[in-house]
């Protein structure tokens, strides 16, 4: 299988690369996105490192003077049309005195740290030519990366405990999980705007696999709102209607502080600092977004202070991080090895995105169910952190099968396997190339 898998994933990465970025699908997302950015890189390093490069810098050239990297790049050269919500309608403000490049005002999991050390760590293997390239590349990132994870920590801190919050579900990458129904409950939901605006996604892809018409009424209120307020991050807590901290987010966020210690020590930069963040937002994490009674992390909505009550894959991620206790560590695993969830031992399949046995479990509908090929890298991963060898191999082993047998699809049926979503997804094929070729313990975990 490994040939064909291969040089499958190869050809859906130079499908869908356009000129300086690539693009997760070209029907249904046409433009730059954020952490997809970050996962192609990882897998794209090993056909193309140069365009691996290229891809990141794109997306740090669309970087605000804040600090916060858009969730989306606008590709000025496809139509306003071809993707809602477009340029127009996030109408983000001009800075610095130019006219600001075409994107969102929302961020995404900071998972680019990892992305930049994942392929310098392989150029270096490649010869003197290949690492001066990634060694120039590192410190142009470098503190583009910095200042990505200071406006996280500065201005995001909506709830003042160390941890960031984010202010719209799609910052979160997992759009309609349900981590958010409660804190989103409170959100008014206009349905006015659906007859305003024109939902593009459904034109391209089947109802029953998306989110509802409510959760995006709520959506587009949410994003007029954060609009509004000219994107500003002071006082969300009390003025935004949505406030949470994620585990997975914060996890992600950790594991780049890690990665951004190796990076320091290339760049001649200051690498305890980064290791001292990633223990305290470890810590944080344990003390604020880990649930006693069922020994599961879980989002909290800022606003009310509750976990929400959804056992969700984003619970899973605290695993990435070294510095968690080892019991914490035992409690995620026992959590993904229940029947809420299923570790491909008795399932055959990687993990799905919510838990199997809740009421609200939907096989098809975007993050309600189906298994995304991201999430369960990541938790891989944390899965070879903390030693697990044998699960994470099983891991890996699932998901190149799933992959195999049922294409490079942008998520997966949890019970059948069936491809669902947009079909020649970019991370999915960028992954299954990682997951075909590397089989080590993440570097960004080691002493640095
Ligand atoms: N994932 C969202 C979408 O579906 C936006 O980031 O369009």
């Amino acid at each position: 299988m490994s040939a064909e898998l291969w040089n499958s994933a190869a050809a859906v990465l130079e499908t869908n690369w356009s000129r300086d970025h690539m693009v997760p699908s070209r029907r249904l997302y046409p433009h730059q996105w954020s952490w997809d950015a970050a996962f192609i890189a990882i897998g794209l390093a090993y056909v193309n490192p140069t365009r691996a490069w290229r891809d990141l810098r794109s997306l740090f050239d669309a970087q605000w003077p804040d600090g916060r990297v858009p969730h989306i790049v606008f590709d000025p050269r496809t139509a306003e049309g071809a993707y809602f919500p477009g340029p127009a309608f996030w109408d983000v403000p001009a800075y610095a005195g130019r006219p600001a490049r075409g994107s969102t005002g929302l961020t995404q999991p900071p998972l680019h740290a990892i992305a930049a050390w994942e392929i310098y760590r392989r150029a270096v293997s490649h010869g003197a030519v290949c690492a001066r390239e990634a060694g120039e590349q590192l410190a142009w990132l470098y503190p583009r990366l910095v200042a990505q994870q200071d406006y996280l920590s500065r201005r995001r801190d909506a709830g003042g405990d160390g941890l960031a919050s984010i202010v719209h579900p799609w910052e979160s990458g997992l759009d309609n999980s349900p981590s958010w129904d409660a804190a989103l409950a409170a959100v008014p939901a206009d349905m006015g705007l659906l007859r305003r605006f024109h939902r593009r996604d459904l034109e391209v892809a089947d109802a029953a696999h998306r989110p509802t018409d409510l959760d995006y009424a709520r959506y587009l209120g949410l994003v007029l709102d954060y609009r509004d307020g000219g994107y500003a991050d002071t006082g969300l807590a009390h003025r935004h209607a949505f406030v949470v901290e994620c585990p997975a987010f914060n996890s992600i966020r950790a594991a780049a502080e890690l990665a951004l210690a190796h990076i320091a020590g290339v760049v001649g930069a200051d690498a305890g600092t980064h290791r001292r963040r990633a223990r305290e937002i470890t810590e944080a994490i344990s003390r604020r977004l880990y649930d006693e009674k069922t020994a599961t992390f879980r989002a909290r909505d800022v606003r009310t202070r509750e976990l929400s009550a959804a056992r969700c894959i984003n619970g899973l991620l605290p695993l990435m991080l070294p510095d968690l206790p080892a019991d914490r560590a035992a409690a995620v695993l026992a959590e993904a090895a229940s029947p809420r969830f299923g570790l491909p031992r008795d399932t055959g399949l990687p993990v799905p995105s919510f838990d199997r046995t809740a009421p609200g479990f939907d096989p098809v509908r975007y993050w309600r169910g189906p298994i995304w090929i991201n999430m369960n890298w990541l938790l891989r991963r944390g899965m070879l952190v903390h030693g697990y060898r044998d699960e994470a191999e099983d891991l890996r082993l699932a998901m190149l099968r799933l992959v195999h047998g049922s294409g490079h699809y942008e998520y997966f049926h949890p019970v059948t396997g069936e491809g669902i979503g947009a079909p020649a997804f970019s991370w999915t094929a960028a992954l299954t190339l990682d997951l075909l070729a590397d089989r080590s313990v993440p570097a960004y975990a080691r002493a640095a």
